[in-house]
């Protein structure tokens, strides 16, 4: 494991290492992660993947496990959330680099990604750290490369106004608490990754929109 390089004031997931899942069974269900794996089929194909805030490996491990051409580095400001995927990925483990760093400092440096994966990780950034983060990433990767990004969303109308708005402040409030988490609202990343110059190819939503998945190319 490589690292570490962490601004000050940076959340702190480690505690939840453990317990993340199942949090997030009690709370979604599996819905989290049917939004995660909604473009699983499109990275089976890609060589090399960068995945940012992976969180405790669980989608990377599966991603190794059904590709097994793909080489990962996988980036995390946790150490131990890096360690669960480190355990989770198993015999895979040698097609897996993992680095403790803080995204807004950039990722580590590397290049030649087909593949980038922020799965509820863009949602932890204000809209301009999203948009340094894309410029950086953009010079990492391929010309064909797709980026997949998992994210609450506010939708328009009465569900987004009445349930999706008072439950994103919900588990801002609660994962601020937990992990010391700055940010409060969700950062219009769409908007940023767009000015970074990425093109939006393909858009899926579960639970009427609370859920997104996006294909950036
Ligand atoms: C909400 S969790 C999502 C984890 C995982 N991607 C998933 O889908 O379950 C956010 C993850 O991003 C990491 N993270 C938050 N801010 C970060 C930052 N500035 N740099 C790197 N990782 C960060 C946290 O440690 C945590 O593992």
């Amino acid at each position: 494991m490589s690292g570490a390089s962490i601004l000050a004031g940076a959340p702190n997931f480690d505690r939840l290492a453990g317990v993340y899942r199942w949090m997030e069974w009690l709370s979604f269900g599996g819905w989290l992660w049917r939004c995660r794996c909604g473009f699983l089929p499109e990275m089976r194909a890609a060589r090399r993947a960068l995945v940012l805030g992976d969180g405790d490996g669980r989608f990377t491990a599966r991603l190794l496990r059904e590709n097994p051409g793909v080489e990962v580095d996988a980036v995390d400001i946790s150490p131990a959330m890096l360690e669960a995927l480190r355990s989770r990925a198993g015999d895979d483990r040698d097609r897996l680099r993992t680095h403790v760093a803080d995204v807004r400092l950039g990722p580590p440096a590397g290049e030649g990604y087909d593949l980038v994966v922020t799965h509820f990780l863009l949602d932890c950034l204000t809209t301009a750290e999203v948009e340094e983060l894309a410029l950086r990433v953009r010079s990492q990767v391929t010309p064909d490369a797709v980026w997949v990004v998992s994210e609450f969303a506010e939708p328009a109308g009465w569900f987004g106004r009445l349930v999706a708005r008072p439950l994103v402040r919900l588990l801002y409030g609660a994962f601020g608490w937990m992990t010391g988490l700055r940010v409060r609202k969700l950062p219009d990343w769409e908007g940023a990754l767009a000015r970074a110059g990425f093109r939006r190819r393909e858009r899926k939503t579960w639970l009427r929109g609370l859920l997104v998945g996006v294909v950036w190319g």
